[in-house]
């Protein structure tokens, strides 16, 4: 049995949270992870330190509780938060987040933003299913992830968005980023590399609402424009090219509402200073004209 290193306890085994090739108690492991961030955040702004603080503590507070600890005893990517940290180099670009539900409208929303504003439109659901349609590896994993209604991992999307992130398109135009964060550690990955972001649009609408989107919905493979057969129907030239995304189906829609409320406090914790509610229910007209009011 060895000694924790944090707080020099002994550590059975029922508690045991492997960190970095140590043994800590659970909270120990995160409460030492959290002071090695703290010492290589010392350049973020004093609002951001604040929220990452915030939340690191409410998740150490959590893992205090051992009945989430076994649901939690594999998390393992704290060391690759050190890598995260250590190697933002990413130039200062400046732009914004949409976050909310799946099929709440952000892609619908993101073309409006993006003849407006020419932002550069970041979608790592389209990013995913570009590496599905490649058939890559990466493309084979996400597959089977994506149609289950599960999340890829953070280590992966953190890598792919910092890639992107630093195309000249995005330093040059700005960007917005629809579909990332989705969970607390990608949101603090996010926040590390000190970009200029202006606002997180939360877009919010109820679960039925967004299953009768998400069924309705089909996509134009030529163009990329989403249509809805009820609420935003396709000239009918095209309807018959018109395809469907494979994990739009009622079952997996529910599934990805679950990950999604899972994540939803946390994320908007991190980024309480510029979160922007805005109410989906209405037309993708009457959605956008509070969006503009953030633009
Ligand atoms: P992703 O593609 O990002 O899916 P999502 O977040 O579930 O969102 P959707 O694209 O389904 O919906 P939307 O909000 O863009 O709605 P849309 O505008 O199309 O991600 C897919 C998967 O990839 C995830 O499940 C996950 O597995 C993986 N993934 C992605 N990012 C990840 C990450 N960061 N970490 C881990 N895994 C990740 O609209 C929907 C329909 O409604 C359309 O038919 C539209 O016409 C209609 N509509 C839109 N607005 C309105 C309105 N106001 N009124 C009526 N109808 C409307």
């Amino acid at each position: 049995m060895s000694k924790c290193p944090q707080c020099g306890k002994r550590v059975y085994f029922a508690e045991r949270q492997l960190c970095e090739g140590k043994e800590f108690h659970g909270s120990c492991a995160l409460k030492y992870m959290k002071e090695k961030k703290e010492q290589k955040r010392d350049w973020l702004p004093d609002n951001i330190k604040q929220n990452l603080g915030r939340a690191s503590e409410e998740s150490a507070q959590q893992h205090e509780d051992p009945r989430q600890q076994e649901s939690t005893s594999s998390y393992s990517h704290e060391d690759s938060y050190s890598d995260y940290y250590s190697s933002s180099s990413t130039k200062t670009a400046h732009g914004i987040l949409i976050f909310g539900p799946p099929g709440v409208g952000k892609g619908t929303q993101c073309e409006l933003i993006v003849k407006k504003t020419n932002l550069v439109h970041i979608s790592t659901g389209d990013i995913l299913r570009e590496a599905v349609k490649s058939g890559s590896e990466l493309g084979k994993q996400a597959q089977v992830i994506m149609n289950a209604g599960g999340l890829v991992s953070d280590e992966i999307m953190i890598g792919l968005i910092k890639e992107r992130l630093n195309q000249a398109d995005v330093l040059e135009r700005g960007f917005i980023l629809d579909g990332f964060p989705r969970t607390r550690e990608q949101g603090e990955a996010l926040l590390s590399l000190g970009l200029d972001i202006s606002a997180l649009l939360l877009l919010e609408v109820d679960d039925d609402t967004v299953v009768e989107r998400i069924c309705g919905r089909r996509i134009d493979p030529v163009t990329g424009n989403i249509y809805h057969l009820t609420f935003d129907p396709p000239p009918h030239d095209i309807a018959d090219r018109l395809t469907q995304r494979s994990d739009d189906c009622e079952e997996v829609v529910r599934s990805r509402l679950q990950k999604y409320q899972d994540n939803l406090a946390s994320v908007e914790q991190l980024f309480s200073n510029i979160v922007k509610r805005v109410d989906a229910s209405g037309d993708k007209h009457a959605v956008f004209r509070q969006i503009e009011e953030f633009l």
